[in-house]
């Protein structure tokens, strides 16, 4: 829970969350196989990470493969997989240029060795990086994440590390996998859908969110700029009144 003085007096989110969607539905629309829109959808993404860093945003989460997106049809999951890896190839060196810290939250260990590799090396290599985060969500579920840091904290307590009087939301969220990131300020949902699919769930406890009529081939910087109006046209509060927001907190 941010407390006020986490409040920033910008209004540039500090951490966004992307929920690419609708990269089927853009290829759909094209009568093109769903794998172009991966495809194309992963161009926007490389864009919009130069976009965030040019905007002064620090740290980008973007989903982009769900713990139930193993319900797919298998030649779109290995096609997505090597899509993917060959987005890291080929942009990773930049990635480093700019200063970007790469992070994956999700179950990275049940995913292909040629995905999961390439990726632990690039986790490592940027691990010192500070100019940007870029934490992408694969195999991620954040029900999976809750029960992961749930049954870390009953080991915890059940070897004597900790007294289960004192488990409160720190002792939680410092066994997620988000642990040491800021929350979200804004949460992105491209595509029309208004729901959150299991995306960054207790993180986004005060996210403020936008959706986008848009499919994620298109989102454009544009289509980011506007989401960034919109969130800087949102009153957060906190749970306060509008009131209390007008003056400070005594120091
Ligand atoms: C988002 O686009 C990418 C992933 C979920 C991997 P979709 O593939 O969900 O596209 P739609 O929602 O079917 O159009
Ligand atoms: C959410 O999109 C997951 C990603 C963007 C990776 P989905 O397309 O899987 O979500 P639902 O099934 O429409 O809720
Ligand atoms: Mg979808």
């Amino acid at each position: 829970m941010p407390a006020p003085d986490d409040q920033r007096p910008t209004d540039l989110p500090r951490h966004v969350g992307i929920i690419m969607d609708g990269n089927g539905r853009w290829a759909a629309a094209r009568s093109l196989p769903r794998l172009e829109g991966h495809r194309r959808g992963a161009e926007r993404l490389i864009e919009i990470v130069d976009d965030c860093i040019d905007l002064g945003i620090g740290t980008l989460t973007v989903f982009a493969f769900s713990a139930e997106n193993w319900k797919r049809p298998p030649e779109e999951i290995s096609g997505l997989f090597k899509l993917g890896e060959w987005v890291l190839r080929a942009h990773l060196a930049r990635l480093e240029r700019r200063g970007v810290r790469l992070r994956v939250i999700g179950d990275l260990a049940a995913m292909p060795d040629f995905v999961r590799r390439p990726l632990e090396d690039a986790i490592a290599k940027t691990r010192d990086f500070t100019a940007f985060q870029l934490v992408v969500a694969l195999n991620y579920g954040a029900r999976q994440e809750i029960v992961a840091a749930a049954r870390r904290l009953a080991e915890d307590v059940a070897a004597g590390r900790q007294d289960p009087a004192q488990v409160d939301w720190a002792a939680l969220e410092a066994r997620l996998q988000t642990a040491g990131l800021p929350d979200p300020d804004l949460i992105i949902r491209t595509s029309g859908e208004h729901r959150l699919s299991n995306f960054l769930l207790l993180q986004s406890a005060y996210a403020e969110i936008v959706f986008a009529s848009v499919h994620w081939p298109d989102f454009t910087k544009d289509q980011l700029r506007l989401a960034l109006a919109e969130y800087a046209k949102r009153e957060r509060r906190f749970g306060m009144t509008p009131e209390q927001l007008q003056t400070p907190p005594p120091a």
